[in-house]
This record gives structure tokens, sequence and C-alpha cells, in this order.
């Protein structure tokens, strides 16, 4: 693609020139569509746009050194999304299905997979939508998925540097036993004033607290927390995040790193003693953070005193990344070479 600048690209939406879609109808998947349009056209009494009936889903492809395009933990994301239609009364896309439209809207864009010099990946976003009408408050009976792909840069603007970080007590994202472990569109929905209050006052991110108590590290809008303490890494568990496949892999790296793993509730306070902290997630990969703010409580970690990454977040990150890229050997099993 001669007039992309890949070096620049944003998280954002650029047209590509396919998506795939399959619809649902009568009870069972349908086969798999090629669309070059970016519009769909639903039944105005569709689930989704009253209910809620909507799941996405995101991980990226990648350019590596060799020219071999690599997608990250294809299989994971397959399985949240299965795990998201659960949650709200969707029929699971299989495995396979998945798989395959993920890697036909791929190959389809090929041209828009940034090179590896640019340091961007193409991002791949599938999506499953509740379709026919429904006035009453019910699941559809017909259901649409689609994947399409855009090329993007860093989601936050700063790349791989210092973010600060805000709690704000007056908003909640997810209940304790609600739709948090689920990536649906409502969490998103409910995280937009904090979120677009945050992005005003200055902040990368609101970081909530569960919902209950006010006292635990739940996660970040877009992305899950983890702190480094000494040789542990200590990420929140809770009812109401969404289990990150990004934080999933970072444990894996981590163990072989030989540190230790604290999966456990994480008092708010204990920010205080952490040496580095980051939000961790597809869009953000690891997005340090430099300083935690709670401004109700009138408090403000400072986690960062050089305001550079730490040396363990930049770890993390250069290995994830080169396994990523393909520049190391996936030990792990995560990659799919495109063929
Ligand atoms: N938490 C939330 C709320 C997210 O939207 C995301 C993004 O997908 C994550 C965490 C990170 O998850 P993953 O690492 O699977 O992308
Ligand atoms: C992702 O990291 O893939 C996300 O979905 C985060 C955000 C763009 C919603």
């Amino acid at each position: 693609m001669e007039n992309i600048n890949w070096s620049d690209l944003s998280f954002g939406y650029m047209k590509t020139d396919y998506n795939v879609r399959c619809y649902y109808r009568d009870g069972k998947w349908g086969e798999l569509e090629v669309s070059s349009t970016d519009t769909i056209n639903i039944h105005m009494a569709a689930t989704c746009l009253h209910y809620g009936q909507e799941a996405f889903e995101g991980m990226k492809a990648f350019r590596g050194k060799d020219g071999k395009i690599r997608l990250f933990r294809m299989e994971d994301n397959a399985k949240r999304l299965q795990s998201s239609c659960d949650g709200i009364m969707m029929p699971q896309i299989p495995t396979e299905k998945f798989a395959e439209a993920v890697i036909k809207a791929v190959k389809l864009n090929e041209r828009f997979i940034p090179p590896y010099e640019s340091g961007a990946s193409l991002y791949i976003r599938p999506l499953l939508i509740g379709i026919s009408p429904q006035v009453g408050v019910s699941p559809a009976k017909e259901y649409l998925f689609i994947i399409f792909v855009t090329p993007v840069g860093p989601y936050f603007k700063a790349g791989f540097q210092n973010t600060n970080v805000v709690i704000y007590r007056q908003y909640d994202r997810a209940a304790p036993l609600g739709t948090g472990t689920y990536k649906v569109g409502g969490n998103y929905a409910a995280s937009l004033v904090a979120g677009q209050r945050a992005h005003e006052e200055g902040y990368a991110a609101v970081l909530y607290l569960d919902a209950k108590e006010k006292k635990y590290i739940d996660e970040c809008g877009p992305a899950n927390f983890f702190g480094i303490r000494g040789n542990s890494y200590i990420t929140p568990e809770s009812t109401s995040i969404l289990p990150s496949i990004t934080n999933k892999s970072l444990i894996e790296i981590a163990k072989s790193m030989g540190m230790t793993i604290e999966r456990r509730r994480v008092p708010e306070e204990e920010i205080a003693t952490f040496e580095e902290a980051g939000e961790c997630g597809t869009a953000a990969v690891i997005s340090p953070i430099g300083r935690v703010d709670d401004p109700m409580e009138g408090k403000s970690y400072q986690i960062s005193k050089t305001g550079k990454p730490g040396p363990v977040c930049t770890k993390l990150y250069n290995k994830l990344r080169a396994i990523q890229y393909g520049d190391e050997p996936d030990t792990f099993g995560w990659i799919t070479v495109v063929e």
C-alpha cells in the first residue's frame, strides 16, 4: 500500500478491501460470505440495537521480518467469544468457523498488513450480533457474525511510554455478578462517560475498583492491570473483569523468567508498594503506568520514579512483541502462521 504512512498509524478505523460474514438462521450457521461494503442492513427492532445482544473480540496479525503473517492466540479469542455468547444468550460460533473467517479476512486484506519495520499491526475485530426483531426482552432468533480488519498503531498515543490513570469512585464499569467477564458492548457503553472525562483530565484510562466494596483493583477501561514488586507479577482476580489473553500470556512469560505470579484480590493501597505497574491488552499491548490518582480520596500513587518504563515492563513487552512478530521462537505454541 503505497500511500499509507505505516509508522504514523493510530488506533482507528481504516476501510480495507473486504470483510467476512456469516449468518445464523433456522438454528444453524451458514457459509462464510465475503463482502466489500462496510455497512450492514438490519431490522430496526434487531436485539443488538435495543437489548445489547452484541459481543466482540480483538486480536492482531503481525508481519514478521521473514515476511510471514502471524496470528496471536486465535483459539483463545474464539473461546472467549463463545463465553461471551453464553453470557448474553447468543449461539456460539464454532472455533473452526471463527478461525476460518479470521484467516480469510486477513488474507483478503493482506495489502493492509503493516510492514515489520513500522511496528504497527493488523487489528482484527470479530463481532456477533442479534439481528432479528424482538420487542419484548428476549434473545433474537437470527444472528450475524462479522470480521473486519484495520491496520493500527499504538492504542495510547504515547506508545510504549508511561501513562497516568485515574480512579473515579463515582463510576462503575461492571457489577460483581454482571457482564464484566464478557466482551459485550454494554460494558463499553458503561465506560464511556468516565473514559471521556479521564481523557479530558489528561489520563490515558480509568482504573476501576470493584463495584461492591470499592476497595480492590478491577481493571482499566480497555485493559487488565498488573503490578510488579520484587520478583512478583501481581494481577487482580475478580468476577467483574475481562479475562485478558495478553495478561494470561504475560503471566506465562513472567513464569518462564522465574517470576512468582500472584493472582488475587489487590487492594488499592497496595499500589503504593509497586515498583512498576502496567495496563495490558491486545490494543494496549503493555502500557506502563507512571502514576495512579484517586482524586475523591485525595490520594496519588507515584509508581515510576524515573518517568520511563521500568525494567520488568520493558522485558515483558520486548518478549511478547518478539513472539508476536516472530523475532523469537514461539515456545508457548501461541502463533498461527497464515500460509
Ligand atoms: N479488559 C478489557 C475491558 C478489554 O476491553 C480488553 C481488550 O480486549 C482487555 C482487558 C484485554 O484483553 P486481551 O488481552 O484479551 O486483549
Ligand atoms: C482490545 O484490546 O482488543 C480491545 O478490544 C480494547 C478496546 C479497543 C475495546
